[in-house]
């Protein structure tokens, strides 16, 4: 096998890998990027609205309210001292990117242009205010082309098409990764003293959901394989606009710029659920809204979707309605120009003119908020006492650090994977200059190597085509937007029905080495098997319901039992897993008596036993 030495290995090319490619090269280590697509094909690149930074350009706002939403949103599940650091370092972090040549929109006094998203608000919940700062609605697709630019004018080096399937660990230090490269199919050693993984999310667990084909938790599942417990796996966003039955993404932009849910009655429900903020409420509460509409029978044509409306005339009606000033009017020419991207998939994809027509939306699979857990510094984090991996490194949504808690605001996901993807940079170039090379073992991918084999050798009856099908549906039906332990309890059942026939019955047509995608996606429909399961398991252990967790049979938050991080450890028996859930790791409360504690126990008191929604 090829062995490449590089002294930080990263993987995967989306905004945290490339944020922290570029910091640690900048700190003088040599760094490689192991993708699995073309970098600028990452799916950071699909993220619309914007990046939220109290810049100000618009409103009064100060990163203390960003940091008090982050809490909020996040149902108390956040780390605080981690929301404090997203939120003051988001500031600076944008402002880099203007400086390296992101074309921001501008307000009319040059400064960059921000817009209302769910959840932001300033003075501790008093009123919404403008802080994601967007390009259009292709706020990511701009992220990703700068931080690619800068990388490659400071000679990191890329191996694109070339997919990490194992990781190395010798004597519990992460000492490297194993790769294929897809053109040949052959097998790649990366040994890398710091090696970084930031390979996204895994929604393609889901049947409806806005994530690319290629997010199917690779770096999750390696790490969990490798004795990396998972954090918080119970909480996955569904966002609530997605392209009915398609589930690619409406950004949250939409509601922002006033576009406003419907239902089959022409009622503006959001004013039930959430009088205060409405459209812009949290997204697991604008998830769960429509699920109830749709189960009142009052979704469109009694088929599970909504409307949503940005046709000029509805949201101005609106605005009237609401006393809004003249100026926030907006007219066909402002849909264009603020929302090209979603124009033109309805327009594609629906044969519907958002200018003239309302779109079909439904809540779609989007965002995991657990992961590989770290510290605010990207290192790994092993067990409930934060003890480290040394040499691995993790963040953006693949990780937990935990910024977003039981449930992410629109506009965090960007902020986490510049903010994190920066410090985990600098650390890891100041890493790399204080160890030694681990020496490989000979044997190093060996495992990996027979795994792929088995999966290319099998001689069974199930298609992966048709185990992935039946996965994604029983993961929307009974660990969705809504869960009890019975559905809980037959998700985890069909999970382990199809996670034998995966290791005992598996059969693949195309047995050749050359870009064999039905070899990769068979692999990868594996590292969904074992997410899903983690999901739902620790889905169950947790009776309580809190942000996106929405169990019907617990209704309540409960802190006394559950104020605390589920870490899931696997027994490395694939087949049939045991996983142990715990709940000792403790959330970080540290803001909790400081500045921001009179606003978060007022919240707690007054607003959110009002806004929860079942
Ligand atoms: O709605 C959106 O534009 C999505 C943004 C996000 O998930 O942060």
């Amino acid at each position: 096998m090829q062995i490449h030495k590089h002294d930080a290995i990263i993987i995967g090319a989306g905004g945290a890998g490339l944020m922290a490619a570029l910091y640690a090269s900048k700190g003088g280590a040599d760094v490689a990027v192991v993708s699995k697509l073309y970098p600028t094909r990452s799916h950071t690149g699909t993220a619309q609205g914007g990046i939220g930074a109290a810049l100000g350009n618009l409103d009064d706002d100060k990163p203390i309210y960003h940091t008090y939403d982050t809490i909020k949103g996040g149902d108390y599940l956040t780390d605080q001292h981690a929301a404090k650091i997203l939120a003051e370092n988001a500031v600076d972090a944008v402002i880099e990117l203007e400086h390296m040549g992101l074309p921001f929109d501008r307000t009319s006094a040059m400064r960059i242009s921000q817009r209302r998203f769910g959840g932001h608000t300033r003075e501790f919940g008093k009123e919404l205010v403008r802080r994601a700062c967007h390009a259009a609605d292709r706020t990511g697709h701009m992220i990703l082309q700068t931080l690619y630019q800068q990388c490659i004018k400071n000679d990191v080096t890329f191996f694109d098409e070339f997919q990490v399937v194992d990781m190395i660990v010798v004597d519990g230090v992460c000492a490297g990764v194993v790769a294929i490269e897809l053109g040949t199919g052959e097998f790649h050693i990366f040994h890398g003293k710091a090696n970084f993984f930031a390979t996204g999310g895994w929604g393609r667990c889901w049947s409806v959901t806005s994530n690319a084909h290629a997010l199917t938790g690779d770096g999750a599942a390696i790490a969990l394989r490798r004795g990396v417990p998972l954090q918080d796996m119970e909480f996955f966003q569904f966002h609530p606009t997605g392209i009915y039955r398609m589930g690619i993404l409406i950004t949250e932009g939409v509601r922002g710029e006033g576009g406003v849910l419907i239902n089959d009655r022409g009622e503006r429900f959001m004013e039930r659920y959430a009088p205060s903020a409405k459209d812009l409420a949290s997204r697991d509460v604008v998830s769960r809204a429509i699920y109830l509409e749709t189960r009142a029978g009052r979704s469109i044509k009694n088929r599970g979707y909504v409307h949503l409306d940005i046709r000029p005339q509805t949201v101005n009606r609106y605005f009237a309605e609401e006393g809004k000033d003249r100026s926030d009017f907006i007219d066909d020419a402002t849909v264009e120009r603020k929302l090209p991207d979603i124009l033109d998939f309805c327009r594609t994809y629906l044969g519907v003119d958002p200018v003239h027509e309302p779109m079909p939306v439904q809540p779609t699979a989007h965002y995991a908020m657990g992961g590989i857990p770290t510290n605010v510094e990207a290192e790994v984090v092993i067990d409930a006492a934060g003890t480290l991996m040394p040499g691995a490194f993790a963040a953006g949504e693949t990780a937990c650090v935990s910024v977003h808690g039981a449930n992410r605001l629109g506009t965090n996901s960007l902020v986490d994977l510049v903010v994190f993807g920066r410090r985990g940079g600098l650390r890891m170039a100041d890493y790399v200059k204080s160890v030694d090379w681990t020496d490989l073992p000979k044997d190093a991918g060996a495992e990996i190597q027979a795994e792929f084999e088995r999966i290319r050798q099998g001689s069974g009856k199930s298609r992966p085509g048709e185990l992935r099908a039946k996965m994604q549906q029983t993961m929307m039906d009974n660990v969705g937007v809504f869960r009890t332990q019975e559905t809980l309890q037959q998700g985890m059942n069909d999970l382990a029905e199809l996670r034998e026939r995966f290791y005992n019955d598996l059969h693949i047509d195309d047995k050749s080495r050359v870009f064999n995608t039905d070899l990769m996606e068979a692999w990868e429909l594996g590292c969904l098997l074992d997410l899903a399961d983690v999901t739902a398991r620790a889905a169950s252990e947790r009776k309580e319901s809190r942000g996106a967790h929405s169990r019907e049979d617990h209704q309540q938050r409960d802190d006394e039992n559950y104020l605390a991080h589920s870490l899931a450890q696997h027994d490395g028996n694939w087949a049939a897993p045991s996983i142990q859930t715990s709940f000792d790791k403790k959330v970080d409360l540290s803001l909790w008596e400081a500045e921001i504690a009179q606003g978060i126990a007022e919240d707690q008191q007054k607003f959110r036993p009002k806004e929860r929604v079942y």
